[in-house]
C-alpha cells in the first residue's frame, strides 16, 4: 500500500520511518517532509505540498494510488484534512474537524472536561477583558494560568505568579491581540503543581488503546528553566507513571472523556493526548492534543514493535478491539532536540550541518530530523527551530540517554544547542 505522511517535523519522520517498516507498504510519501525523510531509505520520499493544500494532496492522493493518509499536526486537523479527504472516499488516520476542536478550542476541551467529570484545574471563559480583569481583581492573589482559547503554537499559555502579571496577559491577548481570534476567548485557570507527563492513546471512538507513559521537557534550558517550547527532549516509559497510575488514567481521564465526546455525537478517531499533571490528589488534564506529541512520537515508536499499520487500519475501520496487546521494546528510549540559536525566538536558518553521518554509526540510536532541508547539491542545512531529534535506546534511562547524547557530540552546526539534562527526572525520581 501507498501511504502519505502529512507534516515536516520529528514527529512525521518517525511515522515515516515506522510505516516503511511493515511489510504492507509500499511507497510512503511525505508532504512536505524534510531531509530527514527526503533521505531515508529508497521507500520514503518527499513531495513538495503544503500541509494545507488540501484540493493538492487530495489529488496527489488520487493519482498515486495512496491507500492511507497519516496527519502529523494540529493545524490540518482542525482546519478539517480529514473531511476533506473522507467526502472523497480517501482513506485517512486522525479525527474529524469536530473531534479535533479538543485541541482547537480550550473551551470546547473544558467542556468536554466538564461532561465527563474528568480531573482538571478550576476556571472560568471570558469574552472580553474587562470582565477577566475584574475578576482577577476579586479573586484573591492566587498563582493563576491564562490561555487563550484557540490554537497559538503552544506558546497562548501564561502562567503566572501573581495577579499583575495576569492583567499583563489578557492585555496581550485582548488588547495588543498577540493572538488574533485565538484570543477572541481566554481561560483563567487554577495554577496547578506536580509533575507533568504525557499518556498518549489510540482509539476508533469506542476502544482505547493507552500508549506506554512519556516525559516531554517543554522550557527551554536545564532545570527547566526558560522559556516555553514545542518540547526540548522526551523520554518513554517513565517512572514517575506506573502500571496502577497508567490504568487510573484510562479509567478516569480517557473513558469519560470518549463518553463525553461520543454523548456530543462526535466519534474521535485517532490520537489523544493527554498532557497531565500529576498533582498531590491525583492526575488532572492540563490540555488534550488531538495528535502524537512532537518529540513524544519519537521514542514511542522508537520503542513500539506492533505494525504501525495495522494500528492505524483497525482505527479507521472501528476494530481496535480486535487488535492484539501492542507490543514494546522494554528498553527505554531518550530523545534529545538540538535546536538553532535563538530558538524558541528569532533564529536563522540555512547552516550546513556536519557528523551526521558519524552519529548515525552509534549503535541503539536513530537520528529523526525536523527542521532541515536538502540543497540540490546534497548538503543537509537547518531550515527550523528544532532541527533534529536525537534519539537514544537503552536498558536503562542513562544508558538511553548516554546513546544519544553520544551521537550528538559528532553533530555540528552554526549555533546549535541541546539541553543536557533530558531524562533526568526519571534518575531523579
Ligand atoms: P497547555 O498548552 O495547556 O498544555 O499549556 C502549556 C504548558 O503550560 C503546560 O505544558 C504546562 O507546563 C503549563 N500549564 C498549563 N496549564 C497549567 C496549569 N493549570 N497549571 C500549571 N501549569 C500549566
Ligand atoms: N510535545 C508537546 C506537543 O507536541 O504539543
Amino acid at each position: 500500500m501507498n501511504i502519505l505522511v502529512i507534516g515536516s517535523g520529528g514527529r512525521e519522520h518517525a511515522l515515516a520511518w515506522k510505516l516503511a517498516q511493515s511489510p504492507q507498504t509500499n511507497r510512503i510519501f511525505v508532504a512536505p517532509g524534510n531531509a530527514g525523510t527526503a533521505t531515508d531509505g529508497t521507500d520514503i520520499e518527499n513531495i513538495p505540498i503544503k500541509e494545507l493544500n488540501f484540493p493538492a494532496l487530495i489529488k496527489f492522493a488520487k493519482e498515486n494510488k495512496v491507500g492511507l493518509t497519516v496527519v502529523g499536526p494540529e493545524i490540518p486537523l482542525c482546519a478539517g484534512i480529514v473531511d476533506a479527504f473522507q467526502s472523497e472516499k480517501l482513506r485517512i488516520f486522525g479525527p474529524n474537524k469536530a473531534a479535533a476542536r479538543i485541541e482547537g478550542s480550550k473551551v470546547f476541551c473544558k467542556e468536554i472536561l466538564r461532561k465527563g467529570s474528568v480531573p482538571t484545574a478550576i476556571h472560568h471563559t471570558f469574552t472580553n477583558s474587562n470582565d477577566a480583569i475584574q475578576f482577577l481583581n476579586k479573586d484573591r492573589d492566587i498563582p493563576v494560568v491564562v490561555k487563550v482559547d484557540g490554537l497559538a503554537a503552544g506558546k497562548g499559555v501564561f502562567v503566572c505568579s501573581n495577579r499583575s502579571e495576569g492583567i499583563d496577559a489578557i492585555l496581550r491577548i485582548t488588547k495588543n491581540r498577540e493572538f488574533g481570534n485565538a484570543g477572541d476567548r481566554i481561560i483563567l485557570e487554577e495554577r496547578l503543581d506536580g509533575q507533568e507527563v504525557s499518556v498518549l492513546a489510540i482509539t476508533d471512538g469506542a476502544t482505547i488503546l493507552t500508549l506506554q507513559p512519556a516525559q516531554d521537557h517543554k522550557a527551554a534550558y536545564d532545570g527547566d528553566t526558560g522559556p516555553n517550547t514545542g518540547g526540548m527532549g522526551a523520554y518513554s516509559p517513565t517512572p514517575i507513571v506506573d502500571g496502577t497510575t497508567l490504568h487510573w488514567i484510562e479509567e478516569h481521564i480517557f473513558v469519560p472523556t470518549i463518553h463525553a465526546l461520543n454523548r456530543l455525537d462526535v466519534s474521535f478517531r485517532g490520537v489523544l493526548y493527554a498532557g497531565l499533571m500529576l498533582t498531590k490528589q491525583e492526575p488532572k488534564v492540563l490540555e488534550y492534543n488531538a495528535r502524537f506529541g512532537d518529540p513524544e512520537c519519537q521514542p514511542l515508536l522508537l520503542r513500539l514493535k506492533t505494525d504501525l499499520l495495522d494500528i492505524f487500519e483497525a482505527t479507521i475501520g472501528g476494530t481496535l478491539d480486535q487488535l492484539s496487546p501492542l507490543e514494546w521494546d522494554n528498553r527505554t528510549a531518550v530523545c534529545v532536540v538540538m535546536a538553532s540559536q535563538g530558538y524558541p525566538g528569532n533564529y536563522e536558518k540555512g547552516f550546513p550541518i556536519r557528523g551526521l553521518a558519524e552519529a548515525s554509526k552509534v549503535p541503539d540510536t536513530k537520528i529523526f530530523h525536523a527542521g532541515t532541508a536538502i540543497r540540490e547539491d546534497g548538503t543537509i542545512v537547518s531550515n527550523g527551530g528544532r532541527v533534529l531529534s536525537v534519539t537514544g535506546l537503552g536498558n536503562s534511562v542513562s544508558e538511553a540517554k548516554l546513546a544519544a547524547y553520544t551521537a550528538i557530540k559528532h553533530i555540528r552546526w552554526d549555533g546549535a544547542w541541546c539541553r543536557k539534562d533530558i531524562s533526568d527526572k526519571a534518575l531523579s525520581y
